[in-house]
């Protein structure tokens, strides 16, 4: 374990944004947290745990110690005929753990296929799609405490999961590095194709289904059509979460736009973002968000929900952009939209 200074950190967030960080290292040992932990590096500074830099967008250059996230390891607890408990370090790509399933058949995680990042940020903000969430498949989640260096267990319920949110992402952001995730998988066949686009995409091709994995390939290929790759184009997925809003705002809504789409979701009705943003545009200009650019940052064209880095984009400038957006979305529909990505 060696802690770096003046660390360069393009490469290790999907937006590719240039940001320095003061103090670096990276984990690979789960014992080496330890040390880490008591160093002076760590104890005195402010901490970012960093995965596979998905979610997050530095706005500057981060003055304390980012730890990247190395660890790895994916093992089969126990099973028996229905079910089978895995447990991944929290370093794994989450696809790689995704094809570690859905190669031996495991149903549960396949709708979430080709999601980016560590399995460690997935319970962050209980990544979801396709009609699954990861609070669906988590048991429990393995953690160190960040000041005592104490290892914990949180079992589903005590992670405390919502829509894109969690204890992790909320009341206890920063305090635990988790270490591990333990998932329950189904062994016996378990389609979830409720989902519009899925249901849409298996109806229009006529598909059988046999197994997860041809599940897990289709939402791949659903996925590579509507999401810019991040090595191609910057980006961190949506960058404000869908809105839930009350039975009174969804009437207002709905009566002074006939096309408004809407879907009744766990929480409530949920009204897409991608839509409320594609219907603004930039002040005065008459045009939508929807493919506009503006230095080196923009809207992606094929989805409005994605900011994209057109190549040495800044922090400041997505930030400014994302402003602006917030500010028309709420001028026009009196609605708040809130980034899901996290801002650093
Ligand atoms: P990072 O970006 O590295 O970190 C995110 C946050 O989690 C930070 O606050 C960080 O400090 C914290 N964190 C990370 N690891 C740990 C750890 N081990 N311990 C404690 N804190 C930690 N998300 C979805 O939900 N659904 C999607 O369909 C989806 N599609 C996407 C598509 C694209 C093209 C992209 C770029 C992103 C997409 N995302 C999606 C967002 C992102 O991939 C997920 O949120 C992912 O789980 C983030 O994981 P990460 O390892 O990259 O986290
Ligand atoms: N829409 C538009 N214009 C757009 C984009 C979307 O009008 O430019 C409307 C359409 O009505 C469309 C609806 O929004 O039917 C939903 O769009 P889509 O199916 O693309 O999904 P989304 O709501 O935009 C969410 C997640 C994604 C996840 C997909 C699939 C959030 C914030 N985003 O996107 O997650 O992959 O559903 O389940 O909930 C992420 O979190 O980073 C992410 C990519």
């Amino acid at each position: 374990m060696k802690i770096k200074q003046n660390y360069d950190l393009t490469k290790l967030n999907t937006f590719g944004i240039s940001a320095k960080a003061k103090y670096f290292v990276e984990i690979s040992k789960e014992k080496d947290l330890g040390d880490l932990f008591s160093s002076k590096e760590f104890k005195n500074n402010k901490k970012l745990f960093l995965g596979g830099g998905s979610n997050v967008l530095f706005t500057k250059d981060f003055d304390g110690i980012v730890v990247l996230n190395g660890l790895k390891g994916i093992e089969i607890l126990k099973e028996d005929e229905n079910s089978v408990f895995v447990k991944s370090a929290s370093g794994e790509f989450w696809n790689d753990l995704v094809n570690f399933a859905t190669d031996r058949g495991y149903w549960g995680i396949e709708n979430l296929s080709l999601i980016p990042g560590t399995v460690g940020g997935a319970p962050i903000q209980n990544i979801g799609a396709y009609g699954t969430e990861v609070k669906d498949i988590i048991d429990s989640v393995e953690v160190y405490d960040s000041e005592t260096g104490e290892k914990k267990v949180f079992q589903n319920s005590d992670c405390k999961f919502g829509y894109r949110d969690s204890i992790f992402k909320n009341k206890l952001k920063g305090k635990y590095f988790i270490s591990a995730v333990i998932f329950k998988l189904s062994k016996i066949k378990n389609l979830n194709v409720k989902y519009k686009a899925l249901k849409d995409y298996l109806e229009n091709n006529k598909l059988e289904i046999k197994n997860s994995k041809d599940i897990s390939n289709i939402v791949a290929q659903i996925r590579k059509s509507k999401l810019p790759d991040p090595k191609i184009l910057g980006n961190a997925g949506s960058f404000f979460k869908n809105i839930y809003v009350d039975s009174a705002k969804l009437e207002e809504l709905k009566r002074k736009y006939s096309d408004l789409p809407y879907f009744e979701e766990g929480e409530g009705v949920k009204i897409p973002a991608g839509w409320l943003i594609e219907k603004c545009g930039p002040a005065n200009s008459g045009t939508s968000w929807k493919g506009y650019r503006i230095g080196n940052v923009g809207v992606y064209e094929k989805q409005a929900l994605v900011l994209v880095n057109y190549g040495g984009a800044t922090g400041e400038e997505v930030k400014n952009l994302v402003g602006q957006i917030i500010d028309s979305v709420f001028e026009k529909f009196g609605l708040k939209l809130v980034p899901e990505v996290n801002l650093i």
